[in-house]
């Protein structure tokens, strides 16, 4: 039931911190070693694997978008992403070493159904991560993760979609593990920031106010960018599908390098861009993001920046700046991404639309 929430979707929003919590629950020892018995795979055919896809679609297909950076990172296996109903349809490389990942919150999607069956014809290990249980995706899957996010009602998903990243990082942190291509300590340091990630979320949650007063003041803007690098381009793919889906807004992600290729002829006066800031690190990510926002504030873009909360580079280019805990690029998107949901939500409140039951959607697309 809705716990005194109006919508199940805000219910499901402000459940994110136990959700997270509830997705780690048991999949890690006191030392930050990886338990993973579901995998239903031996250590030595884990190791033979050489190839990961993911096959997914909307928000599950941009939580996998992430886990691809985090899992060719951790791991070295090649990982591909795709829509699941563009892999059924032409012919995709994939064999007994390749692991097929299909993402799927209920776990009905015909188009990603159709997917995990080509790739079992093709005699792919395939393995589901799933919300719930029982349902036909893990059914016929060789194994499966299931994200323990409690029953997602509202037809946007968000806890969903967060317990997706957590299952994929477990997923990836595991294969490292036993394929040997992260050191221990390593592995038991991301397992703390995860771990310390449901407190993260709710401070996000309870400096919301900001985001709130913007959806009043964006109500009737006909237009929305967001823009992302690195793992901030999925975010920016998820925040744009949210206002669409929910607002009926038009709004489009990019990836903050693209800009330059072409979008920025979009950029005009007043338009509102937000934009997801990755951390400060030892790379130059950070600072190329700086300077697309610079490019798009000097063309009269308003500019709404997710940043990291001591972020000095970043302020004066921002109209208004998000703030977020510090996290390490990686995990960034389990933050970026409550902002983006709460803004979608109460923007289409706002104009008074059902946000459990958005125009023309259904929560799970049970055909092709
Ligand atoms: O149940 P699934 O995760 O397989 O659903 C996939 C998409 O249909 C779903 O994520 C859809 O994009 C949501 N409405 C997004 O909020």
């Amino acid at each position: 039931q809705k716990d005194g929430y109006d919508w199940f979707m805000r219910k499901e929003i402000y459940e994110q911190p136990d959700a997270v919590a509830n997705t780690l629950l048991g999949r890690h020892s006191k030392e930050g070693k990886l338990v993973l018995d579901e995998l239903r795979m031996s250590e030595d055919d884990l190791r033979k694997i050489d190839k990961i896809i993911i096959v997914a679609c909307g928000t599950a297909f941009y939580a996998g978008l992430v886990a691809k950076y985090a899992i060719e990172h951790w791991t070295r296996l090649p990982c591909e992403v795709e829509l699941a109903h563009e892999f059924r349809y032409r012919d995709p490389i994939v064999g007994p070493t390749t692991l097929v990942v299909c993402i799927s919150q209920s776990g009905e999607t015909a188009d990603s159904l159709m997917a995990v069956r080509h790739a079992r014809e093709q005699k792919a290990r395939v393995l589901a991560i799933c919300n719930t249980n029982g349902s036909t995706i893990p059914r016929e899957s060789d194994a499966v993760i299931y994200t323990h996010a409690g029953p997602e009602i509202g037809v946007a998903s968000t806890k969903g979609f967060m317990t997706q990243l957590v299952a994929c990082y477990v997923l990836g942190l595991y294969l490292a593990q036993v394929r040997g291509t992260k050191f221990d300590d390593e592995i038991a340091a991301t397992v703390a920031e995860l771990e310390a990630m449901p407190a993260a979320i709710q401070s996000v949650l309870d400096g919301i106010e900001p985001v709130i007063k913007l959806a009043e003041e964006f109500a009737d803007e006909p237009s929305v960018l967001f823009l992302g690098r690195h793992v901030g381009y999925p975010v920016a793919l998820e925040g744009a599908l949210k206002l669409k889906e929910l607002a009926y807004i038009h709004a489009e992600g990019f990836a903050a390098g693209e800009l330059k290729h072409g979008p920025i002829a979009l950029i005009d006066d007043q338009l509102p861009v937000f934009v997801v800031v990755p951390p400060r690190g030892r790379d130059q990510l950070h600072d190329k993001v700086v300077s697309n926002i610079q490019e798009i504030r000097a063309r009269g873009a308003r500019t709404i920046v997710l940043a990291e909360a001591d972020d000095q580079a970043v302020e004066p280019y921002a109209d208004l700046m998000i703030k977020l805990p510090k996290v390490s690029t990686l995990l960034q998107p389990m933050l970026a991404v409550v902002p983006l949901q709460v803004f979608a939500c109460e923007l289409a409140t706002r104009k008074g639309h059902d946000v459990d039951q958005p125009r023309n959607l259904a929560k799970s697309v049970t055909v092709e």
